[in-house]
Parts: C-alpha cells; structure tokens; sequence
C-alpha cells in the first residue's frame, strides 16, 4: 500500500508517456516549445508496464492515468494498454489527451482495454483555440471527442481552462455545448505550473467566477460531498441533472487532504504531488538490476515523505521545476 504520513492512501497512478506535445498552450509552454526529454531517458514500454504491474499487483493501485505531455505521441501506447489490460488484478485505466490523434485510435484503444478519456479543449471558436493552442487543430480535437463517444470510452469528460481575455467569456456557452453533446465538461483553474512561470494569483479565473458566470444561464446544485470521493472536482447538477458540470479548482479550494494521487514521470520519476519538488528515481533502480520488492519499497519511502498540501497558500511557494507538461497534469 501507498500510505503517507497524513494517512491518505494512493490508489491512483497518472503515468507520464512523453513530456512532448503537438500543441503549444500559452498556460502551459513557450512557442517555440521546450528541451525534450532524449529518447535513452524515457521509460521504455517494457519498463513502464514493469512499473504498473508493480503498482497494481504489490502496492494497491486501482487506476491508471495516461498522461503527457500528449500521450497520443507515444508510439507504443496501444500496446502499454493492452498488456494493462492483463495484469491481475485488471486495473481501470483512462487517458487524458489534447484529443488531436483520437478519432484515428479511439477504437484501437477502446479494443486494447481503454476505458475512458478526459479531451482537453478550452474553446468553441476556432479563432480562439488559435490564439490559445498556436495551432489550427480545433476541428481534430472536436473529431476526436465525437470518436471517443462512438467508441464507447464514456463518460468523456472535457477540460476546459479559461484566461482571461481569450475565452474567459464562454464559460455557458461551453457548458450548453457539453449538454448537448453529452460531454461532462470541467473547469479548471489555472494552476502556477508553466514552463514560463507567467502565472499571476491576480487576474486569474477562480472557481467562484466560473461558477457565477455559468449562473447567469443555468441552475447549479452540489452534487454533494459523498459523492466527490478523492475527485479533483467538485460537481453540480446542471438544471436538475442529469447533466453535470464540474470545477477543479486547485488554487481558491485544494482538495489535497483527500488526494490519492502517485505520478510517474515519463523518464521514471516518482512524484508525491502535482507541486511536490523532490523525486524518487525509480528508472535509476529499474536499470540497475534491482528486484520488484525493491523498486515497490522505494516507491513506499517516496510516498511517505508526501507532504500535507501543495504549499500554494505559502508565503515561501516555490513553482516546481518540472512544467506540467514533463509531470502529466
Ligand atoms: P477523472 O475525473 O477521474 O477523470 O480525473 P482527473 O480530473 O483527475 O483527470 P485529468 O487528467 O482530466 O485532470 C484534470 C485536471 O486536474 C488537470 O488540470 C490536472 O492537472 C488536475 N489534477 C489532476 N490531479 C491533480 C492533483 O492531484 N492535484 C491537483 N491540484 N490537480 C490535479
Ligand atoms: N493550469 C491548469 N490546468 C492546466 N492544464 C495544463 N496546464 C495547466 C495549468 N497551468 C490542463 C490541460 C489539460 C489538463 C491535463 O491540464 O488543459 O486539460
Ligand atoms: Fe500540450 Fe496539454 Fe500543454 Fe496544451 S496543456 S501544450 S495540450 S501538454
């Protein structure tokens, strides 16, 4: 078990599988994109599913996140899921993507053992997903989510960041889209994890904006606490339901007391946190000939050092310096 010392326990691994991107969000990277992490310092496949099957078989995780980066870039990832899908016991496993690549591997993925995806995509206007993305993709991403929803990898929620002056007016809009595609769409507030280091706690959209903008055109109720389990977001029906929109709203109201969470960089680092700013290398041990037993006892040691919070509120916070590319959202 993955236990640290405030007790909680992580269930959930987000795998990293590539730190590149085909998109270039202005939250998230520089144009002109950043230095990749070099091919002999990935994970390979092999390793990775070495790393999971440990993590489901000696140390009770239950689900396994693909993350990026884009994780659709990572040639092999059809397969990473297929031997996933094998392991005993069979963990649950999801994919959060750009959605770019997804109508052509949707169903391949889905056949492979997938059970669902999270697309991200910030705007309806093309124009818009320009200024924000740097790229003309939005009817790929668009394409992408209507596969994934033939595919059946349901329930296909969508994640949606709002800056201010892009697109921090279409918060409705967004949602009546959702509805009526049948998307379960959440809001994310911008977190101070971009490769520039431009986030300002000024200015930025919190979830108490996101939610009185979406009042002026819908009913919200909670869902309600017993519900929401560890989930990043918190989640209200949409006029009665049953349509449900979604916050994640890590700066104005951490979830972190509740956190389940264990990550794995896409060069073998174990990460406690989203803003945790120590590793463990577990590829270092992979390569070194080490035993499952002890890949799983560093794996412990490194989540027992976990600390209580993303340190956020702290006079003394300091940005990671991995950008949330190279640690998988
Ligand atoms: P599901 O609801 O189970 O599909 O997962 P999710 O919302 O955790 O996954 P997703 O990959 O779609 O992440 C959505 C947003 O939540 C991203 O911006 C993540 O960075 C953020 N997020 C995921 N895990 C954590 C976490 O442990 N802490 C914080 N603060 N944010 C997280
Ligand atoms: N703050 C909040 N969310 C972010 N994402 C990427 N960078 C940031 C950031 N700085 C989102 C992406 C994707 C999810 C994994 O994280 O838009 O939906
Ligand atoms: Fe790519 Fe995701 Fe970063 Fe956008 S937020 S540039 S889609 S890794």
């Amino acid at each position: 078990m993955l236990i640290d010392t405030y007790g909680r326990v992580a269930t959930d691994l987000r795998v990293s599988l590539t730190d590149r991107c085909n998109l270039r969000c202005t939250y998230c990277m520089p144009e002109e994109g950043l230095q990749w992490l070099a091919k002999p310092d990935l994970l390979t496949d092999d390793e990775i599913v070495r790393l999971i099957r440990i993590a489901v078989t000696d140390l009770g995780v239950e689900e396994v996140r693909f993350t990026g980066g884009e994780p659709l870039l990572r040639p092999g990832l059809t397969g990473i899921v297929e031997r996933c899908a094998a392991l005993e016991p069979r963990p649950r496993m999801s994919l959060t993507t750009n959605g770019i690549g997804l109508e052509r591997t949707a169903a391949a993925l889905r056949d492979a053992g997938l059970d669902r995806v999270n697309v991200s995509l910030d705007t309806l206007r093309p124009d818009v997903f320009q200024a924000m993305t740097r790229r003309k993709r939005h009817a790929d991403v668009l394409r992408g989510l209507e596969a994934a929803r033939a595919a059946g990898l349901t329930p296909v929620k969508v994640n949606a960041v709002l800056m201010p002056g892009l697109n921090d007016d279409e918060a409705p809009d967004l949602l009546a889209w959702a509805v009526e595609e049948g998307y379960e769409l959440r809001f994310i507030e911008q977190m101070p994890l971009d490769a520039q280091h431009g986030w300002k706690r000024e200015g930025m959209i919190t979830a108490g904006d996101i939610l009185a903008a979406l009042r002026t055109r819908f009913d919200l109720s909670p869902e309600g606490e017993e519900r929401r389990g560890s989930a990043p977001a918190e989640r209200w029906l949409v006029d009665g339901g049953p349509a449900r929109v979604g916050v994640i709203a890590s700066v104005t109201r951490p979830f972190c007391r509740a956190c389940d969470r264990t990550r794995l960089t896409a060069d073998g680092q174990v990460r406690t946190c989203l803003f945790a700013t120590e590793e463990s290398d577990l590829r270092g041990a992979l390569r070194s000939g080490a035993a499952d037993e002890e890949v799983a006892a560093l794996w412990k040691t490194a989540m027992w050092g976990k600390k209580a919070g993303s340190g956020l509120d702290d006079p003394s916070f300091l940005q990671p310096q991995r950008p949330m590319s190279a640690i998988g959202g």
